[in-house]
């Protein structure tokens, strides 16, 4: 497939080394100037773009950049994009970094972002660690295997998301529709706890409307309270002890 990929941070050049080393066909942009991206797009096996260069003649746009930046990408990115291409997004909102956004209030974080973007997304990505992205992946079936939620009100859309989730090791469920997308925000206990399909489904399944954010505050406040900052493995412990809610 043909993949536009806009941010080369953790997250978006995980995704695009891997997917390029599956035999996609992936263009990424960032915020730096042409050679700079240049020189990170070769590294990726990725071919650069311009913001208005990475959304043409793709089949999937993926975007991958702190929530707070949406609102401030070029207006009508998307006007010129054919409805079927598909527009998949990893962020999370979090208040310390992002600050306040008017008119997230009342909404889910990703009926924010499509709202914001003019275009209805795939909420997928957002609920795995960079370190679990990039270590943790296995072979379908093999034991074991982590899953990571996808959500969205286009059924189709979410089968392709599910195929790229796949080919980058991970097994998906499907979280239903984007008013649903709640149950996989920071704090819920299908946030970046790496846990299996079977798992996955019944953390959805467990989460409370209203709780993620406090959760998600008190697993800030517990990784600034260390000396250090927490490995991979106490993030995960920390994600899960919270979604136990037993934190201390
Ligand atoms: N880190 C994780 O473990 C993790 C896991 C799941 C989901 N997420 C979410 O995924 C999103 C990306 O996370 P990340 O950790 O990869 O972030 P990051 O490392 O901070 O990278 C952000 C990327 O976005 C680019 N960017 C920012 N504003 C832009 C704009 N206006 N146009 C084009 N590119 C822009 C930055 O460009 P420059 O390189 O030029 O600065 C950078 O490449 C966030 O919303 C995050 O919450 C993160």
């Amino acid at each position: 497939m043909k993949i536009g990929i806009i941010g080369t941070g953790a997250i978006g050049s995980t995704i695009a080394s891997k997917l390029s080393a599956a035999g996609h066909q992936v263009k990424v942009t960032n915020t730096r100037d042409m050679a700079t991206l240049k020189e990170i797009a070769a590294s990726l096996g990725a071919e650069a773009a311009t913001i208005e260069e990475v959304v043409k003649e793709v089949d999937v746009i993926l975007f991958s950049i702190p929530f707070k930046a949406y609102k401030d990408l070029p207006k009508n990115l998307l006007q010129h994009v054919p409805q079927e291409v598909i527009i998949m997004d990893t962020s999370n909102y979090y208040p310390f970094r992002d600050g306040d956004l008017a008119g997230l209030a009342g909404k889910t974080e990703s009926e924010y972002i499509s709202e914001t973007l003019g275009r209805p997304v795939i909420k997928v990505f957002n609920n795995i660690l960079e370190y679990t992205l990039k270590h943790k992946g296995k072979a379908a079936g093999e034991q074991g295997r982590i899953a990571i939620s996808v959500a969205g009100d286009n059924e189709a859309h979410k089968k392709v998301a599910a195929q790229l989730v796949d080919a980058l090791g991970f097994d998906t469920v499907d979280a239903g529709g984007l008013v649903e997308s709640w149950r996989q925000e920071p704090g819920t206990p299908a946030y970046c706890t790496e846990l299996n399909a079977a798992e996955l489904k019944q953390a959805l399944a467990a989460a409370e409307r209203g709780n993620g954010p406090a959760a998600r505050d008190a697993v800030m406040q517990k990784f600034q309270s260390l000396a250090t900052f927490p490995s991979h493995e106490e993030m995960v412990a920390i994600n899960r002890s919270v979604a136990a809610g037993n934190l201390q």
